[in-house]
């Protein structure tokens, strides 16, 4: 859980964060952080358009932990791609968390078009220079989105792509051109949003290893590398989903875990 991945700027990430992609602002995120930062997580992972920005911040400070023991990302929303509009919307992310900066900082998606991105990321190197950020990276990019970022000689290379990665959705081409460019992949819907949890296969690999399904999915990606970011608002399954750093899939399982993959798209 304390474990770290060294980014291509030398910064460290923690290995596994709690994603809270679909819990509801208030409470329930509130409930979800605080209970992750319980339970040993250091690493926390909202965007602008989760609408949930303000209970991270709450539950931050509520746990008493320091500020920079814990890692923060948050997402630029495609509306406000763009060079100005990108400044602004960071530091209304950056208002409602209560924070000072945050360690991560993403374009949401490629969607809005190549000179929106183009500019979007000009901000964020100017975010990572006033301080405001500390690393900047992307998210859903394909291979081509990545060339065309790292084609036009940014002064800061992407440090994450975080994209959906599971077993059944492996996105080889993807992974294999991150890892080529030095760039960590960041794997979300690592449980396939629940979907697959009752995959035979999947309980029948569990079992052997005295783990649940989703434990071994955590696993798998973190046995390829990933950075792996679960989502639950359960404080058991939270507690759950990091109860995986004291086993490891033998190369065998892994293989069969990797041979789901049919391109599932579970968002
Ligand atoms: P819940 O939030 O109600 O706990 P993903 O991370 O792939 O997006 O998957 C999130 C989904 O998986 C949510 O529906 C979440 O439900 C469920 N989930 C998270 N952890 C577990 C777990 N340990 N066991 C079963 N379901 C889980």
């Amino acid at each position: 859980l304390q474990s770290f991945y060294a980014l291509n700027n030398a910064r460290q990430i923690p290995l596994l964060g709690l994603g809270v992609y679909l819990i509801e602002p208030g409470k329930a995120t509130e409930d979800a952080v605080l209970w992750a930062l319980q339970a040993g997580y250091r690493h926390i992972d909202t965007a602008s358009i989760y609408r949930n920005e303000v209970s991270v911040g709450n539950a931050i400070r509520k746990s008493g932990i320091p500020r920079d023991q814990i890692f923060v990302t948050t997402k630029l929303a495609d509306r406000d791609q763009g060079y100005h509009s990108a400044l602004e919307a960071c530091e209304l992310s950056l208002e409602k968390l209560g924070l000072d900066y945050v360690d991560l900082y993403l374009i949401h998606s490629p969607r809005q078009g190549a000179e929106r991105r183009t500019e979007s990321w000009k901000a964020l190197q100017k975010l990572v220079a006033q301080g405001k950020v500390k690393s900047i990276g992307v998210s859903n990019y394909g291979v081509q989105h990545l060339k065309e970022l790292l084609g036009s000689n940014p002064t800061i290379r992407p440090v994450v792509n975080q994209i959906e990665v599971h077993p059944w959705r492996t996105h080889q081409e993807i992974v294999s051109f991150c890892e080529s460019q030095h760039i960590a992949v960041q794997a979300y819907s690592p449980l396939s949003r629940g979907h697959k949890l009752q995959d035979p296969m999947l309980i029948k690999i569990g079992a052997k290893y005295s783990k649940s399904p989703a434990q071994i999915l955590i696993r798998w990606s973190l046995q390829k590398g990933y950075i792996v970011l679960p989502k639950s608002s359960h404080q058991d399954r939270i507690e759950q989903n990091a109860d995986v750093f004291d086993f490891d899939l033998a190369d065998g399982d892994m293989s069969v875990l990797d041979s789901f993959n049919i391109g599932y798209v579970s968002g």
